[in-house]
Parts: C-alpha cells; sequence; structure tokens
C-alpha cells in the first residue's frame, strides 16, 4: 500500500482531488457509509507532501464524519460568514510551495519601501500583484498606485475618507444598490464620521452635491455583475471587485477605473492574512489613503504580506506554466470545485418549491477561454412559500445560520448563503435542504 501511495505525484494527487468530488461525498453522507471516499482519498494526503496538516484533517474529517452520520440533523451549520475555508484543500495540496520563513531579524523595520507613495507596501506584493493582474486579465494596472491594506475593509474606511471633502459643510453621502454587502452601511456610520455618513440605497437617493457610490461586482451578496446606478455629477465611485476572477465569474474585460480594490480573502481564500489592495489611478487619492493607514495602523504587517506574495506567487505559477496540463491550475481547479457545488445546490433548490435561486446569464471567460456561468461565492436563496416571511429564522430553525435580506437592504423572504465552507458542512447543507424540501 504505502509502495503504491508513494508513486502518486501531486499531479495524480490534484486530478483525484476534482474526482473527489461533492457527489461522492454526498453518496458517502446519505449511505451513511462511514468508511468511504473521505477518508481514503485524505489519506493520500500525507503520503503526497508528508504533511502534518493534511493528518490533522484526515483526523478532523474521520471525528466530524462518524459523529454526523445519522445525528447530522442536531449540527448547527454556520453558513453566515463567507469565511472561506473551502480552499484549504488546494493549499494543502500544495503543501510546502507556499511555506515562507521569516528570520526573526527580518521585516522589523516599520518601512518598506520608503522610495514608494505607499511606504508600507512591500515591493515584492506589489510585483505579485501586478503579476497576477496580467495573467487573469481582470484589472488594469498600468498606471495605477497600489495600497496595501489590512483586508479590503480597511481600504473601504481609506477610501471613504480620501474621497470625502475634509471642509464640506456637511458628510459626504455614501450609497450603493440594494441588496448591498452588509458591511457598508456598518462602516460608513460606526465612528459617527463628520466627513462621510451612508446615504442607503442608490435607487432611492435623490439628494443633491457629491457622493460616492460603492459598486460592488459580482455583488455580495446576490452575485450579478453591478455597473454605478446613480451617475450625476459630483459623484466619485469605489469598485469593490472582491470577487471578480474566475472562479466566480466571467472574466469579461480588465477592469478599469479610478479606484478598484481586490482581497486576498476572497481571490486565494486566505482570510486571516488580511491582506487587500487597492489600485488608485489619481495620486493625491492614493496618499489621502496611506494618511489614513497611516493614523489607523501605521502601515500593514510586512509578515502578512510577504506570506501573501508568496501565495500569489504560487496561485500565477500554476496559472502561466500549462495549466491545464500540469493539472494545478489555481483557478480551474476552484472553478470545477464551485462549478461542481453550484450543480448540486441547483439539484437540491430545484427539487421543490420552497426555494429559488437568482438566474444568471452566462458569459465569455477571456482567462479560462470559454462560456462560463457565473458561480457566486454566497447563494442568495429566497424562501418562496407564502408561510415563511423571514428565510433566517426558518433556516435557523432548522439549523442553518445564513444571513438575512434586511441586511443588505432588502426583504428578509431572501438569505445569504456561503458556498465557501469545507466540503462536510456543504454536503451537511445540501442533504438539509432535501430534508426540508421533502
Ligand atoms: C464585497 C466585499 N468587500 C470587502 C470585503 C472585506 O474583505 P477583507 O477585509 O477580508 O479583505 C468583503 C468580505 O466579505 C466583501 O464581501
Ligand atoms: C462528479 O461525479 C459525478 C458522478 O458521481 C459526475 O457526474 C460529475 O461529472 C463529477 N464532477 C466533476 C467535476 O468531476
Ligand atoms: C462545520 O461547521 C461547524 C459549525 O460551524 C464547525 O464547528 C465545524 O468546525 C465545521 N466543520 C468543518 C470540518 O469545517
Ligand atoms: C448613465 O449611465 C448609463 C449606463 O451606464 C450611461 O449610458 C449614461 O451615459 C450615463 N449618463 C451620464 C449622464 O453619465
Ligand atoms: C514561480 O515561477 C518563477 C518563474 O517561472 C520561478 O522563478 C519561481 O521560483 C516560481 N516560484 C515558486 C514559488 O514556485
Ligand atoms: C429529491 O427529492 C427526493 C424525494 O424527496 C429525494 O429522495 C432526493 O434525494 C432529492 N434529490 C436531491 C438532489 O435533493
Amino acid at each position: 500500500m504505502a509502495k503504491f501511495l508513494s508513486i502518486f505525484t501531486m499531479r495524480n494527487l490534484l486530478v483525484l482531488s476534482l474526482a473527489l468530488n461533492l457527489s461522492l461525498i454526498m453518496r458517502v453522507f446519505l449511505d451513511g457509509e462511514k468508511q468511504g471516499f473521505f477518508f481514503s482519498v485524505e489519506q493520500r494526503g500525507p503520503s503526497m507532501g508528508e504533511d502534518k496538516e493534511a493528518h490533522a484533517t484526515q483526523r478532523t474529517l474521520q471525528s466530524v464524519s462518524s459523529s454526523s452520520g445519522q445525528e447530522g440533523m442536531e449540527k448547527v451549520i454556520n453558513l453566515d460568514h463567507g469565511d472561506p475555508t473551502m480552499y484549504e484543500k488546494y493549499w494543502m495540496m500544495m503543501g510546502e510551495r507556499t511555506t515562507v520563513v521569516i528570520p526573526g531579524w527580518h521585516s522589523m523595520s516599520y518601512f518598506s519601501d520608503v522610495k514608494n507613495l505607499c511606504w508600507f507596501l512591500e515591493p515584492e506584493f506589489a510585483k505579485q500583484v501586478f503579476r497576477l493582474h496580467r495573467v487573469v486579465g481582470n484589472a488594469v494596472t498600468e498606471g495605477r498606485h497600489i495600497v496595501v491594506g489590512t483586508g479590503s475593509s480597511q481600504l473601504i474606511l481609506a477610501a471613504l475618507f480620501a474621497l470625502s471633502p475634509k471642509d464640506g459643510s456637511e458628510p459626504m453621502s455614501v450609497v450603493s444598490t440594494a441588496p448591498y454587502y452588509s458591511s457598508y452601511p456598518v462602516m460608513s456610520n460606526h465612528l459617527k464620521s463628520g466627513l462621510y455618513v451612508w446615504a442607503g440605497d442608490t435607487r432611492s437617493f435623490n439628494k443633491e452635491g457629491p457622493y460616492i457610490e460603492l459598486v460592488t461586482s459580482p455583488n455580495n451578496p446576490d452575485g450579478f455583475v453591478r455597473h454605478s446606478m446613480v451617475n450625476r455629477t459630483g459623484g466619485i465611485l469605489v469598485h469593490d471587485l472582491a470577487y471578480y476572477w474566475p472562479q466566480y465569474t466571467p472574466i469579461s474585460s480588465p477592469a478599469d477605473h479610478d479606484l478598484t480594490l481586490f482581497t486576498v480573502s476572497k481571490a486565494t481564500g486566505h482570510a486571516g492574512t488580511r491582506i487587500g489592495w487597492a489600485l488608485v489611478k489619481d495620486a493625491e487619492v492614493a496618499k489621502k489613503m496611506v494618511k489614513f493607514i497611516e493614523l489607523n495602523t501605521i502601515g500593514v504587517s510586512r509578515d502578512s504580506q510577504l506570506r501573501a506574495a508568496k501565495i500569489l506567487e504560487v496561485m500565477t505559477n500554476t496559472t502561466e506554466i500549462g495549466c491545464s496540463d500540469s493539472g494545478e491550475s489555481f483557478f480551474e481547479i476552484i472553478y470545477h470545485l464551485m462549478a461542481e457545488r453550484w450543480r448540486l445546490l441547483q439539484a437540491a433548490v430545484n427539487n421543490g418549491s420552497m426555494f429559488s435561486l437568482p438566474d444568471f446569464a452566462p458569459g465569455f471567460c477571456h482567462f479560462l477561454q470559454q462560456e462560463t456561468q457565473p458561480q457566486p461565492a454566497f447563494a442568495w436563496l429566497k424562501c418562496e412559500d407564502d408561510a415563511v416571511e423571514d428565510c433566517e429564522s426558518f433556516l435557523k430553525g432548522h439549523k442553518i445560520l445564513t444571513r438575512g435580506g434586511r441586511s443588505f437592504g432588502v426583504s428578509p423572504k431572501y438569505v445569504r448563503i456561503s458556498m465557501l465552507d469545507r466540503d462536510i458542512n456543504f454536503s451537511l447543507f445540501l442533504k438539509r435542504l432535501s430534508i426540508i424540501q421533502s
């Protein structure tokens, strides 16, 4: 057995991982077959990379699997946050390639690059960001300043600070089209800033004067491609493109805006590294964003930037080097995993009349060179049953935690559900949807 396993290569494992698809995992669950597909595949992990984490995961999977077989209904499934743990499987398979070792005497200074407008930006991180956008083709980087942030969350605040006039007679209005990302209203208002204030849904916004419109595309929570809506003089746009990556949506053309935000949380799944970046055209705006980060955190963790740089490097490398034949291409593998999750979710939802999902139109993805379907990081589920007014409470009654429509400025008939949890919890979720509908 050991000999057999040792002849497996990384390539075999990755191909295998695609085969290890959710239909099979589902079957294991539904049949209650405890010695199923899960462990037999997971056990191959360590033999590939001699990876301690893989061993740990194997143990976790075994314990969860054996305790969730029949009694699965008792378990609370928390799909409220968009915690991208689904991505662990891919990075585990990349083994040591993304390991970063930082000696104790490294990166001690506050300063990364004093010659750069963004003096706390690690040159290696900037290099990998440019390289990744060039390979994926999702953003124009020529003539842009990169501002790195502690997640794109910090950059949203930095942008609001930079774009609001300092001597305005009243706070600048911040708007977005509902359903909008639930953090925008809270972020805009939590410090009761005199500079800016949340002004709600673009569709009901009719105040004269300057405003900032946050354009999220594809959108969180519903996954649709978005353009600016208000379209009046004095409007300043911030494009939050956290999900503009080929695993979620067709890459139609390189984004070419004044201020665009990205984050590793949604691109690679490294939410805990807390690194985001802004591509900013106007140097004055970029300087003000840098000023905000200076006042807020005096820069951004250099250690995190170095780790993020390494992860982006490997991501780009697997994509660049004849991706389809190596079987390691990050975007292709995650694209297929997402496609499979969406196929299974749609099958479960369409198997009854309680719920519905948005209808998406396919588009041509210039990165994957084929027509692809949007397959968002969140499912925007509607409770169709007339008896259910509050979908979040209804699902909570079935021990599924989601985020209700009201948080996004719309009806409580909707909920947002993370599609990025680990396989085991996603399968449990599908199983529970089927039971609710039966
Ligand atoms: C649209 C959007 N923007 C920004 C963020 C913040 O991401 P982070 O601070 O992890 O980079 C999120 C996270 O869910 C998001 O969905
Ligand atoms: C997953 O397995 C099912 C059959 O069990 C198959 O129809 C489907 O094509 C597979 N999907 C992928 C992405 O390999
Ligand atoms: C599944 O979800 C539960 C509840 O959120 C969590 O405690 C558990 O760690 C998850 N299991 C895995 C393997 O992610
Ligand atoms: C408003 O937006 C639409 C659609 O993007 C565009 O066609 C139109 O020219 C815009 N109008 C103004 C005044 O900018
Ligand atoms: C990525 O590719 C470059 C150029 O092909 C190579 O020099 C570098 O070592 C690779 N990095 C990793 C981490 O594999
Ligand atoms: C569809 O519903 C039937 C009957 O309730 C059930 O046996 C089956 O597993 C369901 N299929 C899916 C994909 O949910």
